[in-house]
């Protein structure tokens, strides 16, 4: 991931989507970034805080990214902001992407951690990134690296 997304020498990165907390430990204990996890289920959020109650400076907040109110959040700005396995779930994704967009540092990146549909199978189909999906995702970014990581695509957006 270092190689990726480099070291945050305290930057502040984002978590949306974090589900159980376990990339946003990563991000902050072993890259550096001050991060903060949000999640819209509550229940993610409780088990986040609870797992990762022993790293100091480490966050996790109730929040819908899609639809709440960003003025929440404990920082106005991101060096890094992530999203993985959980942009799919996002309704509105060009209201999605701009309020990233309104959130990123100059020169930060997003990256966003994807199952492709096309390597699923059956009803696991519907959990993929469409191609559509992608081509919205990346369509007019200056910048997009990808991982291809076998089941799971990364896209790292550079702004
Ligand atoms: C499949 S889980 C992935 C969790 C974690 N990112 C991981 O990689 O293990 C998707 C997560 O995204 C969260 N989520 C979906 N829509 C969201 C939104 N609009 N705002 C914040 N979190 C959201 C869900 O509650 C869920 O915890």
């Amino acid at each position: 991931m270092a190689k990726y997304l480099g070291i945050g020498g305290g930057r502040t990165a984002l978590d949306i989507g974090c589900g159980d907390g376990a990339l946003a430990r990563y991000l902050h204990e072993h890259l550096g970034y001050r991060t903060t996890g949000i999640d819209c289920a509550p229940t993610a959020v409780a088990l986040a805080a609870d797992q990762h109650a022993d790293v100091e400076g480490l966050r996790f907040q109730l929040l819908d990214f899609a639809t709440g109110d960003l003025h929440e959040l404990p920082c106005s700005s991101y060096a890094l902001i992530t999203c993985r396995l959980a942009y799919k779930f996002i309704g509105d994704k060009p209201r999605f992407l701009d309020r990233v967009r309104h959130l990123l540092t100059p020169g930060g990146m997003v990256w966003v951690v994807a199952e492709p549909a096309d390597r699923l199978e059956g009803a696991a189909i519907a959990r993929g990134l469409t191609r559509t999906e992608v081509e919205e995702l990346t369509t007019g970014r200056p910048t997009v690296h990808v991982e291809d990581l076998d089941r799971l695509i990364c896209f790292r957006l550079d702004s």
